[in-house]
């Protein structure tokens, strides 16, 4: 008897996905609105709403009013907000010594949320463009190098100045080396224990951050680019020498940014390491696809979600998207 490889027609895959109850019962994944961490945008004033032109359908809020887009999230089921602050022109300054200041407006929107008494889950971002009047993650000298370890002892700073206030978890976006274990150690020292580092562990020089400068308003001030810190978007090892030294320093999990463009990427990092693996959906990759469904190019509903299953098939554990909250609201129906 001679052995012969079950074929077709014995096997038909189309079986499996002939009906919507069998197609359910073979999902290999399955979103849920706990998958998402949804950033905020922070901005000045009382009841402010500001729309961000390059994000479409994406708006700064007011301390006052990220309080009720905060409630709304955790409504539609989404366990954690990442907020970024679009400090004042006349705040930013070539030290951006206000990511230190204890009232600044990202410490001042996390004592908001936490204040509220909502069950939600607050990630910091950790790098000074944000404060700084040249636009970089770090301090700068006379030649505009960002400058690797006075940055992190700012860092550090910054990180302390959230976690005072309430934040929950801590996440580098700055790329220095260094960083998490510098973060750590003192995160430890003064009380913050329990205290999260999500790191941005394999963050890349990537053209598709473009909205979210406008968003923080550091893009008209960057001059240059970020290439000393941020990874080549051509190398992958590298990606998972940064991502093992995170560990090592102590990071509780690893993000990987931007995300559908590296994908490759959340998948070897997953396969590579036993840890949780994020993805950060940028803000490029958000307004290409608005871009696509405002000339019809595709079915808005579908894209995002459609997306959103590709971060989880590659292996992310969840994802930070701008699209959270519509998703998380599709998700529940
Ligand atoms: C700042 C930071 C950036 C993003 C998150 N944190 C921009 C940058 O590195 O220039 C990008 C997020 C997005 O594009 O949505 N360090």
């Amino acid at each position: 008897m001679s052995f012969t490889p079950a074929a077709y027609p014995a096997i038909r895959l189309r079986r499996t996905r002939a009906s919507t109850w069998s197609r359910a019962m073979h999902a290999e994944h399955r979103l849920s609105p706990a998958d998402l961490i949804w950033p905020l945008f922070v901005t000045e004033g009382k009841q402010v709403e500001e729309p961000i032109k390059s994000l479409p359908g994406v708006s700064r809020w007011s301390v006052d009013r990220i309080v009720e887009r905060a409630r709304e999230g955790v409504d539609a089921g989404i366990p954690c907000l990442a907020l970024f602050p679009n400090t004042q022109p006349d705040r930013r300054s070539d030290d951006g010594v206000e990511a230190l200041n204890p009232d600044n407006l990202m410490c001042r929107a996390i004592r908001a949320i936490k204040d509220a008494g909502l069950d939600v889950g607050l990630l910091t971002d950790v790098a000074l463009d944000p404060y700084t009047a040249h636009g970089q993650d770090g301090l700068i000298d006379e030649a505009g190098y960002v400058v690797n370890d006075a940055t992190v002892d700012a860092l550090v700073g910054q990180a302390l100045n959230q976690a005072a206030a309430g934040a929950d978890i801590i996440a580098p976006s700055d790329m220095m080396d260094g960083r998490i274990g510098a973060i750590r150690e003192a995160l430890e020292q003064e009380g913050h224990a329990n205290v999260q580092i999500m790191a941005y562990a394999a963050k890349y020089a990537s053209a598709f951050y473009g909205p979210f400068r406008d968003a923080v308003g550091s893009g008209g001030l960057l001059k240059g680019n970020k290439k000393s810190y941020q990874m080549d978007p051509a190398n992958m090892g590298e990606a998972l020498r940064e991502v093992a030294l995170d560990i090592a320093e102590g990071a509780d999990s690893v993000m990987v940014k931007p995300g559908l463009p590296y994908l490759d990427v959340v998948a070897r990092v997953k396969d590579s390491f036993n840890i949780p693996v994020f993805a950060y959906q940028v803000s490029g990759e958000y307004a290409m696809i608005e871009a696509a469904v405002a000339v019809g190019a595709g079915e808005r509903e579908a894209l995002v979600l459609e997306t959103l299953m590709s971060f989880k098939r590659a292996g992310c554990t969840g994802v930070l998207t701008y699209h959270a909250l519509d998703a998380a609201r599709l998700m529940a129906r």
